[in-house]
């Protein structure tokens, strides 16, 4: 069966490519996830795509991961800075995570520097911009086996 990855993005990401477009780019969210299903096709994984801005919706999809899913790609937002909540939920997920921002968060302010989503994280991918989606999503068909050759673009 094809495995599924949740790929999560929290507060404000529903305002990418008009949202500070120097700091996170010109790319829309519809724009990624567009790149992120093709991409997920020619990796043999199925991409389960979303955003909220409410801390709570997050922690309910995390929880419902831990039925449907086999690995989730997060990017939190700057809950990745405050949530203990999505920090637990997390924790409560047996399977891997891959932690990721389009920013660089260590040439950034301090408060950004930490995240309660990195230690629950198998890895971080942050600064690439938008590519950031791809190359987490490549990481993951490693974690999750997925592999197999990979099909033509
Ligand atoms: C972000 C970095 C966070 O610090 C910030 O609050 C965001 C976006 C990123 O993708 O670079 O909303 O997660």
């Amino acid at each position: 069966m094809t495995p599924t990855v949740l790929i999560l993005n929290g507060p404000n990401l529903n305002l990418l490519g008009s949202r500070e477009p120097e700091v996170y780019g010109y790319e829309t969210l519809d724009d990624i996830a567009a790149a992120c299903a093709r991409h997920g096709e020619r990796l043999n994984l199925v991409v389960d795509f979303r955003q909220s801005n409410h801390e709570g919706e997050l922690v309910d999809w995390i929880h419902e991961a831990r039925q449907n899913a086999a690995g989730i790609i997060l990017n939190a937002g700057a809950y990745s800075h405050t949530s203990i909540a999505i920090f637990d939920a997390l924790l409560a997920c047996d399977m891997p995570i891959i932690e990721l921002h389009l920013s660089n968060l260590f040439r950034r302010e301090e408060f950004r520097h930490k995240s309660y989503v990195s230690r629950a994280a198998k890895g971080v991918i942050c600064g690439f911009g938008a590519a950031g989606y791809r190359l987490a999503l490549e990481a993951m068909a490693e974690l999750v086996g997925a592999a197999g050759p990979e099909k033509e673009a």
